[in-house]
């Protein structure tokens, strides 16, 4: 396993993280409660030090998985760096909206430790920008907690430029959280640049864009109710062939280098410049193991080179 430093905060953090999204359950159809506590199992038993969750995943049973896999291990509190978030409000119908009033965090932040069964949060992050309230109100209040030693480290979630300036001129940022995989390179133009010159920290998550870059899928996906992919711009139409056709040509090259996909997709989002962590998004142990397999490598010049030609030649392909 790598290890790297969370921007300035002094915290370490295995550069493969697991991110429990889909072991909450919600917007992935659901879950299972025992798979998810040996998944974690598995991947602190991988040297996975890392683990990524949100009060809004399952609407608090992700960070409830979290702390029961923990426990039941007694591993001992200091050896994983938990990442939580908040400013996600939701109701008794699942219908969640943004919220990062100062009242709402105070609040959250003794929510998640009492889910989470520990007095302190390895790196506390806000998960959607609330264009409700002034972001200087919401990054005093974290400035406090930080303070008050309730959280290690300050990170921010799907910020655009202008956002974490303005974040930065009112309290401590460790780290940045943006969408970033093969498929899905915005973060490339600003936010990333920044990134580098500032200092922060990276975690890039959908690094396996939601599953597509495992190359499991075909053209018609099965997808169970209430998982989201079935409506998802990534997973449908044009686009959907499009990715595929993509992810054939990954899986050729992966597999001369005896890789899987999803491997080479993972090792090509870490080996970007200012890419701190990729959040590994898994729910049975199988998944996550194999991402024993992009460590202690690093793609070429010639193989970053063949990746942009099979990117621009599927971009060519859409424009016929
Ligand atoms: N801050 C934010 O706004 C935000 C947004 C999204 C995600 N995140 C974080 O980033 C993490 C990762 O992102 P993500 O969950 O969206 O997507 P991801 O990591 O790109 O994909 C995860 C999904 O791919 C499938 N998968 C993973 N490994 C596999 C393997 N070895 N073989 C076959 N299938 C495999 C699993 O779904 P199936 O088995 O169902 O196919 C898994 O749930 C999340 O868990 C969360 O912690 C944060």
């Amino acid at each position: 396993m790598e290890f790297a430093k969370l921007g300035t905060s002094g915290v370490e953090v295995s550069r493969v993280a697991l991110g429990t999204w889909a072991i909450g359950g919600w917007l992935w159809g659901g879950t299972d409660v025992e798979q998810s506590v040996r998944t974690i199992h598995a991947a602190v038993d991988m040297g996975i030090t890392t683990i990524d969750t949100a009060p809004v995943y399952g609407f608090g049973l992700s960070e409830e998985i979290l702390a029961e896999a923990l426990g039941r291990r007694q591993v001992p509190r200091e050896k994983v760096v938990i990442a939580t978030k908040f400013g996600m409000e939701w109701d008794e119908q699942q219908n969640t909206w943004r919220n990062a009033r100062p009242e709402r965090i105070r609040r959250e932040i003794d929510d998640s430790l009492r889910r989470l069964r520990t007095d302190y949060i390895d790196l506390y992050q806000i998960h959607w920008p609330d264009p409700n309230t002034p972001i200087a109100e919401t990054a005093q209040v974290v400035k406090e907690l930080y303070e008050a030693g309730k959280v290690r480290a300050i990170g921010v979630c799907n910020y655009s430029v202008e956002q974490l300036d303005e974040w930065r001129r009112h309290a401590p940022l460790h780290s940045v959280q943006p969408r970033y995989n093969l498929l899905e390179r915005q973060i490339e133009k600003d936010v990333l640049p920044y990134c580098r010159e500032h200092g922060l920290a990276v975690l890039a998550y959908s690094p396996l864009a939601r599953g597509l870059l495992t190359g499991k899928f075909t053209a018609n996906p099965n997808f169970k109710p209430g998982d989201s992919r079935q409506t998802d711009r990534r997973f449908t139409g044009e686009n959907y062939e499009r990715n595929l056709r993509i992810v054939e040509k990954l899986k050729v090259m992966a597999a001369e280098k005896g890789k899987t996909v999803a491997q080479l997709a993972v090792r090509w989002v870490l080996d970007q410049p200012g890419v701190t962590v990729a959040l590994w998004g898994a729910r049975t142990p199988a998944q996550i193991q194999e991402a024993a397999g992009v460590s202690g490598w690093r793609l070429s010049q010639d193989d970053l080179a063949r990746i942009e030609t099979i990117l621009n030649e599927a971009d060519q392909e859409a424009a016929r």
